[in-house]
């Protein structure tokens, strides 16, 4: 089995003419994007405004697909950026990966992190394709797409011994895993608890991170703020999946500025007798509390039932409560600053994304699980004194966009996010402490 594609001679072949010119075509189409979409957030639309900017958009983003459909889908990161870092991507057998997608979802659920950013990774200037000039190396193992038929959840029993088995492949194979123990190496867990893959949490902390990723870089969606087993290993925290596309067709019927006349919003489960799993119950009752307390005033929209079309809420809604599930993250942070709703966090101890492109004080509420009885006039006392200007900091295109993750790369985004988090790490990478000695 041959993992590794071209040589120390042979990287990126096809720099021709053409390549060069397409470029430029796509760097100016994607300015034009962000350009159109400032101007949507920043206008507030009279009518005829909001609709040509939305027709500029919709242009601006046809010409990026079409020049990304010709222009071999590479988004420009040039060598002065991150440092000059480059990453290597194994070519696993299709079985740690590109297998799952047979199932649709695998690619679209809050866990797909792990196949966005592979996606974007290798199709991205940052990849190199000679292992020997690379500063670090992705091991793409799609671990969350195997659902159990049962209940339509991920079934992650088995995420340990596939990532075992990616790891013995790669180290057997080739000498960078040795050399470094694995300490340059990226993996993704996307799961509730991160590296000790298991959904419930003293399961999770029983298990540990294995031993096996100890020395690796870890991108997890869990992140606390005190010491957790979980994340007693080199990681970053990565915001859930949520399809950009799916963004876009929202704000394509409801621009970010118009009327929110929703005040509070909230839409999943909320149990109304929890049940004690192990001594610990779904969410630490929050939502159980939330729903007592406010399912009966006329300023909280609360639902219980599913429904598809959820974003279109939050679209409506001034603030969105993302309190915790059984995890602190949910995929609900994303959703409510893309679509420009206030989250309201409500998972004591936890940390957020990507902290240095999004200003969370600035953008959003927390409120401490004990203080969900007071919500109302927390937020009334808000949407009374700075609710506006909170708004104005999370409209911001650079914030919203910094929390999805685009194919291919989009300057900012959160793939984008996640190779400036690896850039700080150049410490671990071996090329560079072989160079300087
Ligand atoms: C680009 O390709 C995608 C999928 O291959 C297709 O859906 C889309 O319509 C194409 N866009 C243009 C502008 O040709
Ligand atoms: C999928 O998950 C189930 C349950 O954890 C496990 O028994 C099975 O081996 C997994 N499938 C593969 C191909 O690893
Ligand atoms: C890396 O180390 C393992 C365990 O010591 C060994 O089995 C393997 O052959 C080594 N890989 C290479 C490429 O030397
Ligand atoms: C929940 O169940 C555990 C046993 O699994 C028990 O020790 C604990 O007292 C229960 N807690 C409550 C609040 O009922
Ligand atoms: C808005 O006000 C709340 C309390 O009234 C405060 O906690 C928060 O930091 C303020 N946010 C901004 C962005 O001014």
């Amino acid at each position: 089995m041959r993992l590794l594609h071209g040589t120390r001679n042979n990287r990126n072949p096809e720099k021709g003419f053409c390549y060069r010119y397409f470029k430029w075509i796509l760097w100016f189409s994607i300015s034009f994007y962000f350009f159109s979409s400032f101007l949507i957030t920043r206008n507030k639309p009279t009518s005829s405004i909001s609709r040509t900017t939305v027709s500029h958009n919709k242009a601006s983003r046809a010409l990026i697909e079409e020049s990304f459909n010709s222009s071999l889908h590479k988004t420009k990161i040039s060598d002065e950026l991150f440092d000059g870092m480059k990453v290597y991507v194994y070519e696993l057998p299709s079985k740690y990966n590109t297998d799952w997608l047979s199932n649709e979802r695998c690619s679209s659920h809050l866990f797909a992190a792990e196949v966005a950013i592979h996606r974007a990774l290798v199709r991205s200037d940052a990849r190199t394709f000679d292992p020997w000039e690379a500063d670090f190396f992705f091991v793409p193992v799609y671990v969350s797409c195997n659902f159990s038929t049962v209940n339509g959840f991920p079934a992650i029993g088995h995420a340990r011994s596939l990532i075992a088995a990616a790891i013995d492949l790669v180290s057997s194979q080739y000498s960078f895993w040795n050399r470094s123990r694995g300490a340059d190496h990226v993996f993704v867990a996307s799961h509730d608890f991160g590296s000790c893959f298991h959904t419930l949490e003293d399961v999770a902390i029983a298990d540990g991170v294995p031993k096996f990723l100890k020395n690796s870089i870890i991108l997890q969606t869990f992140g606390v703020k005190h010491n957790h087993p979980c994340q007693d290993v080199e990681h970053v925290v990565i915001p859930p999946y949520i399809s950009p596309e799916s963004v876009r067709s929202t704000l394509a019927k409801s621009p970010l500025t118009n009327r929110r006349d929703i005040f509070a919003f909230f839409r999943g489960k909320m149990e109304l007798h929890p049940k004690n799993v192990s001594g610990r119950f779904y969410s630490k009752r929050v939502r159980t509390e939330i729903w007592r307390r406010y399912s009966g005033n006329r300023r909280f929209y609360l639902k219980r039932e599913r429904f598809a079309g959820y974003q279109s809420e939050i679209v409506r809604s001034k603030f969105c409560l993302c309190p915790l599930g059984w995890a602190p993250w949910s995929p609900r942070l994303v959703e409510s600053v893309a679509l420009g709703c206030v989250p309201v966090i409500i998972a004591d101890g936890i940390r957020l994304p990507f902290p240095s492109a999004v200003p969370w004080a600035d953008i959003s509420l927390t409120v401490e699980e004990t203080a969900v009885d007071r919500l109302g006039d927390i937020l009334e006392h808000v949407a009374a004194t700075n609710l506006t200007s909170i708004q104005r900091n999370l409209w911001d295109p650079a914030v919203r966009g910094a929390l999805l993750f685009n194919v291919p790369i989009l300057e900012g985004d959160a793939t984008w996010q996640v190779l400036e988090s690896l850039s700080m790490r150049l410490d671990r990478s071996h090329r560079r402490s072989s160079a300087s000695v």
